[in-house]
């Protein structure tokens, strides 16, 4: 086996990451689901970068993840890839790629490193996905765990509502933390949880933890960049900050475009090829000459 590194010098691992969280610095997450977004996260620095199932959402017009096949994830993980050469990229298992068998879970997990470019897959659950972690991992496959708000849960936790708010569902979710990190999960995502209770989690695990909605004492945080970036029409979730307005932006140019081609105003001379006049002085004489006849 050859020993030279096919990774670039700079590419973040799972190992740069626990680094991280053991130095006490904050790791940032952001989702992309194309080509450009991932080299701008790229570029810009971002640690890791989420290929989510929000793009059912966000970029598909679901109503909520569900929908999501394999096959919408891994077309939109493969041009990430294309897009990203040092960030850590995790592909995220869309709702019943892993629910059904541990024989699934591990197929569809070895095609987001196979054939999707990613590093890493996230599957949403507590102790119940323990058995599918095991064998991920033991496949060679960093898992990202998820715990909190689990999307694909809409229907059995009523909508979309922050978790473990009573001793009870808290106590849960801590146990479910304990028993991904001891199943051998890398990163623990915390979803729309109380501050105090992810604060918890994240002292009493070794992993680093990445919350949304989950406040500031986790390792790192994680948002939808479509909501980061004012893509997103209706109902915005508290945690999330707005640092642009591109869905605003993005209808201002599209009506100054629309506006300027009613009105003649483009495409301008500047945006045309000219002829040569030796061409266009043959092409006419042979017209004329075609209509002469
Ligand atoms: O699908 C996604 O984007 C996610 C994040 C919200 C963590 O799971």
């Amino acid at each position: 086996m050859s020993t030279v590194s096919t990774l670039p010098q700079r590419k973040i691992t799972l190992l740069t990451l626990q680094a991280k969280k053991d130095r006490g610095e904050p790791i940032t997450m952001l989702t992309a689901y194309d080509f450009p977004t991932a080299r701008a996260l790229d570029r810009a620095g971002v640690d890791s970068i989420l290929v989510g199932d929000s793009l059912g959402m966000v970029v598909l017009g679901y109503d909520t993840t569900l929908p999501v096949t394999m096959e919408d994830m891994l077309h939109h993980a493969r041009a990430v890839s294309r897009g990203a050469q040092i960030a850590h990229l995790v592909g995220d298992m869309p709702f019943m790629s892993y629910q059904a068998s541990v024989e699934d879970a591990l197929l569809n997990a070895g095609r987001f490193l196979k054939d999707g470019g990613m590093n890493a897959v996230k599957l949403e659950g507590g102790r119940e996905i323990v058995p599918a972690v095991r064998a991920i991992v033991a496949a060679g496959i960093p898992v990202v765990g998820h715990i909190g708000l689990t999307p694909q849960k809409v229907n059995q936790l009523g909508g979309f509502r922050t978790q473990g708010k009573s001793a009870a569902a808290a106590r849960t979710l801590i146990e479910d933390a304990h028993a991904l990190e001891e199943a051998g999960c890398h990163l623990l995502v915390l979803e729309a949880m109380p501050d105090r209770l992810a604060a918890l989690i994240t002292q009493r695990l070794s992993i680093p933890t990445i919350g949304i909605g989950a406040g500031p004492a986790c390792g790192g945080q994680v948002l939808v960049t479509h909501d980061l970036l004012g893509m997103t029409d209706g109902f915005t979730p508290k945690f999330v900050k707005r640092y642009a307005n591109l869905g605003e932006e993005m209808a201002r140019a599209f009506g100054a475009y629309i506006d300027d081609v009613a009105a003649g105003r483009f495409p301008e001379t500047a945006h045309s090829q000219p002829l040569d006049e030796d061409v266009f002085r043959a092409l006419t004489r042979e017209w004329e000459a075609r209509i002469a006849r």
